[in-house]
């Protein structure tokens, strides 16, 4: 993704200026209803996966604890303090090189960080590295091509502290990266019908890729089953 080099910069160091404001959005009026239906999305890909698993990302460690993921890892020190204080088991490190063996976790789990990298391919590729051959890759996303991801765009344009980093991937664009790591899309379940202006009810996800969801859940294969 190109941004202008400064932007990179910023977008190094965001989440350790920010970690405390990001986290404190699970608990806003918008995050507290937003956030179960995000949860519910990914739960039902996650649980066929066999454990452990892993969340690259992770971040203060929000999804980690709802969907009983045990591991994480994220380059942001901030962030992570939260996580192991939520009890995850994470480490300071990077998607594009983790410090895990070959075939060591049933699911990999990414909510949406392939929008904050540089080089998703290779966080994708490193993924697959330390999954084993009956394992997942599991991803949270907010499409470009959404309601909420044309509302996260637009805010993006007027200045957005996180948004304006962010990359937005269409559905094609998300395939592509997937496909050129060996992996296929086997499931998706979506969240978020109302659009980002509604006043937010609760709702389930739903099976399925529907169009106007705010919030896509992904669960990828690798294309030749057992490697
Ligand atoms: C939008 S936050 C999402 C955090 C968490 N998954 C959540 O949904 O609350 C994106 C996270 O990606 C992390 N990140 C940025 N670059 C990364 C990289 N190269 N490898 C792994 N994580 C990265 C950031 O530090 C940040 O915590």
């Amino acid at each position: 993704m190109t941004l202008p080099e400064n932007a990179v910069l910023e977008r190094e160091t965001i989440f350790d200026r920010f970690a405390a404001a990001y986290d404190a959005w699970y608990e806003s009026p918008i995050g507290r209803i937003a956030f179960p239906q995000e949860v519910d999305a990914l739960r039902p890909l996650l649980q066929e996966l066999p454990r452990p698993w892993l969340e690259v990302g992770v971040g203060t460690g929000r999804f980690a604890v709802e969907l009983g993921i045990r591991f994480g890892v994220d380059p942001s020190i901030p962030a992570l303090a939260y996580a192991r204080e939520r009890g995850i088991l994470s480490v300071a490190a990077r998607g594009e090189s983790l410090p895990f063996g070959t075939a060591a976790f049933g699911a990999v789990v990414m909510v949406v960080t392939l929008c904050f990298v540089e080089d998703p391919l290779a966080i994708v590729r490193d993924a697959v590295r330390v999954l084993r051959s009956d394992g997942g890759l599991i991803l949270g996303l907010v499409l470009a091509e959404s309601p909420w991801g044309i509302h996260y765009r637009t805010l993006a344009e007027q200045g957005h502290r996180y948004y304006r980093l962010a990359h937005f991937f269409t559905h094609p664009e998300i395939e592509a990266v997937l496909a050129a790591a060996g992996l296929e899309i086997i499931r998706e379940r979506s969240a978020l019908f109302q659009t980002p202006v509604d006043q937010l009810a609760n709702e389930p996800a739903r099976e399925g890729a529907v169009d106007h969801a705010g919030f896509r859940g992904i669960l990828a294969r690798n294309r030749r089953g057992v490697r």
